[in-house]
C-alpha cells in the first residue's frame, strides 16, 4: 500500500483529540432533528480527509444547522487552512421534497413549521464568531451556486451532497459538481438508503471509485474518490473504516 496512506490518521493522535474536542464543543450548540444531522462518524471521516489530503476547497450542499459544515470548517482551521463553502438557499420552496411518499406528511410538516431565516442567522453567527477565515455561507440553491465556482475557475477537493433528496435535485448536484472536482478529490453522498438517491449512487459508481459506506441508526452515507489508485482506495477504505468503527 502507498506509504502516505499507511501513515494516515494514526500518526498524530493529539490532532485527532483536538479535532474531536472542537467538533464536540460545536455539536453541543447544534442539535440533530428531523430536518438534518451529521453523525460524529461522518464528521470525523470528512475532517480527516481534509487533514490527511490537505484539501483546500470543500463544499457542503445542504447546510441546515451546520452539523456537516462546521466539522469541515474546524478541519480547515486546525490543519489545512482551506475553506468550506456552505450552500443552502434556506427557503421553504427549495426544502419541499416529494420522492419519499412514506414520510410525506412529516416532510411537509417540517417545511411548514421551520423558520429558515432563523436557521440562516444562527449558522451565520456561529461562522462569524468562530470560522470567519475558513467558512463561507452561500445562500443559494446548489444549481445556482455552481455558476459562481465555474466563473472563478474554482476546483473542488471534496463535495458533501446533502441538499434536496428528490432524484432530480440529487442528480443535478452530482452532474453539476462532478466537472468541478480537482485531480484528487472526494464526494460524500448522504442518505444513500433513500430510493430517490439510488440513481446518484449508480452515476457516482460509474464516474468515481467507491471507497466506503456506513449505514446504521446514526449513519447513511458513502464516500467516493477520484484520482486514487486501486491500492490507495483499498488502503483508504481500511483507514476510514477503522477510524469510524
Ligand atoms: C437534510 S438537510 C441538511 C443537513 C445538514 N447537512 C446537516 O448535517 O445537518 C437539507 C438542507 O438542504 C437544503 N436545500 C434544499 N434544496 C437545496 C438546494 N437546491 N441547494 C442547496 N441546499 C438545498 C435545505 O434548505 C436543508 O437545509
Amino acid at each position: 500500500m502507498i506509504n502516505y496512506i499507511k501513515k494516515m490518521f494514526n500518526q498524530n493522535s493529539k490532532d485527532k483529540s483536538k479535532l474531536l474536542a472542537e467538533i464536540g464543543r460545536i455539536y453541543a450548540q447544534v442539535p440533530q432533528d428531523f430536518g438534518g444531522g451529521c453523525s460524529i462518524e461522518k464528521a470525523l471521516a470528512m475532517s480527516l480527509l481534509i487533514k490527511e489530503f490537505n484539501l483546500q476547497n470543500t463544499v457542503d450542499i445542504g447546510v441546515y444547522r451546520g452539523r456537516s459544515l462546521f466539522p469541515q470548517a474546524i478541519a480547515h482551521k486546525l490543519f489545512s487552512n482551506g475553506i468550506v463553502y456552505g450552500i443552502d438557499p434556506y427557503t421553504k420552496e427549495a426544502a419541499n421534497q416529494s420522492d419519499y411518499p412514506e414520510i410525506q406528511k412529516e416532510l411537509d410538516e417540517f417545511v411548514s413549521t421551520t423558520d429558515f431565516q432563523k436557521l440562516f442567522d444562527d449558522v451565520s453567527l456561529i461562522i462569524n464568531e468562530n470560522y470567519k477565515e475558513n467558512c463561507i455561507l452561500i445562500r443559494k440553491k446548489s444549481s445556482d451556486a455552481v455558476a459562481d465556482f465555474k466563473q472563478d475557475s474554482k476546483q473542488l477537493d471534496m463535495v458533501h451532497i446533502d441538499g434536496n433528496h428528490d432524484t432530480k435535485f440529487v442528480m443535478d448536484d452530482v452532474e453539476n459538481y462532478l466537472p468541478l472536482l480537482s485531480e484528487k478529490s472526494f464526494i460524500v453522498l448522504d442518505d444513500i438508503s433513500w430510493k430517490s438517491v439510488e440513481p446518484a449512487i449508480i452515476l457516482l459508481n460509474k464516474e468515481m471509485n467507491f471507497v466506503t459506506q456506513k449505514v446504521d441508526k446514526q449513519n447513511d452515507f458513502a464516500i467516493f474518490s477520484k484520482g486514487l489508485s486501486k491500492d490507495e482506495v483499498i488502503g483508504l477504505k481500511n483507514k476510514i473504516d477503522t477510524e469510524i468503527s
